[in-house]
């Protein structure tokens, strides 16, 4: 028996990195997993694997997310669990940062998660029953990276706290999980040198960088019924490097 057996997961970004380890594992567990993402090619190669249906989505977009929720409901009969993880990050320091960088970066990694549970909480209320997992970071606890990511993923951590307090009585529990640097496509796009990676890892008291299953085995816990009395809760995922 699987840890999410019958149950419906849609994952944004779910197409690359955390988020497909997390389509992978939830897929595994004997979810169905509705893997939503903006990049088309990537999206055909996780149709491939069993029991991952992609489909397209733009989670800056309202439209979007309303045809998604409809749709995912048509199909699959309900939505059971929603993980807000498709994101884009930036190391711009804050005084090159104008108001267009600010504006794509909140509409993504702000307003795609407000959008999502806006869309998707009603479907999960209908049934009383529903898990949404918020993806923000490490910079949004810590006084790292003064720039328009970490406020988008401050954001994120608040929009996590209050949707837990509006959804709670209908059953829809709403938490979060604050990933440290993990190895994924986004931070090899960035241009950490290895001489700083490594400074990292000393920084960390668990000594080594995150991997993507690090943060999707709490997801899994996070969506499965073993959580079914935590809500509005933080996870921090990170080998220890913001405790310090
Ligand atoms: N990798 C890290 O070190 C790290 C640390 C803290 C938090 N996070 C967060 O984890 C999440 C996943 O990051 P990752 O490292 O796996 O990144 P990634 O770049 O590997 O994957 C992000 C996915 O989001 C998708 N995406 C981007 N914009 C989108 C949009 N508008 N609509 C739909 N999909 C869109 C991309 O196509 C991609 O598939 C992000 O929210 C990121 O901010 C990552």
């Amino acid at each position: 028996m699987g840890r999410l057996d019958n149950k419906v997961a849609i994952i944004t970004g779910g197409a690359s990195g955390i988020g497909e380890s997390m389509a992978d594992l939830f897929a595994q567990e004997g979810a169905i997993v509705i893997a939503a993402d903006i990049n088309e090619a990537a999206l055909e190669k996780v149709s491939q694997k069993q029991n991952i249906n992609g489909m397209k989505l733009n989670v800056a977009s309202d439209e979007d997310w309303a045809a998604l929720a409809k749709e995912v409901n048509e199909r699959f009969g309900k939505i059971d669990i929603l993980v807000n993880n498709a994101g884009i990050s930036s190391e711009k320091p804050y005084d090159q940062i104008n108001i267009e960088d600010w504006q794509k970066m909140l509409s993504i990694n702000g307003f795609g998660p407000f959008a999502g549970m806006k869309h998707v909480a009603p479907y999960m209320a209908a049934q009383k029953k529903g898990s949404i997992i918020n993806i923000s970071s490490y910079t949004a606890l810590i006084g790292q990276g003064l720039n328009h990511y970490s406020a988008s993923k401050g954001a994120v951590r608040a929009l996590s706290k209050a949707a837990a307090t509006t959804f709670g009585r209908q059953g829809v529990r709403v938490n979060a999980l604050f990933p440290g640097i993990i190895e994924t496509p986004m931070t090899q796009a960035l241009s950490t040198s290895k001489d700083l990676l490594d400074r990292l890892v000393q920084a960390t008291p668990l000594q080594r960088l995150g991997l993507p299953i690090d943060i999707a085995q709490a997801a899994l816990f996070l969506a499965s019924d073993e959580s079914s009395y935590i809500t509005g809760s933080e996870i921090v995922i990170d080998g220890g490097y913001s405790a310090q």
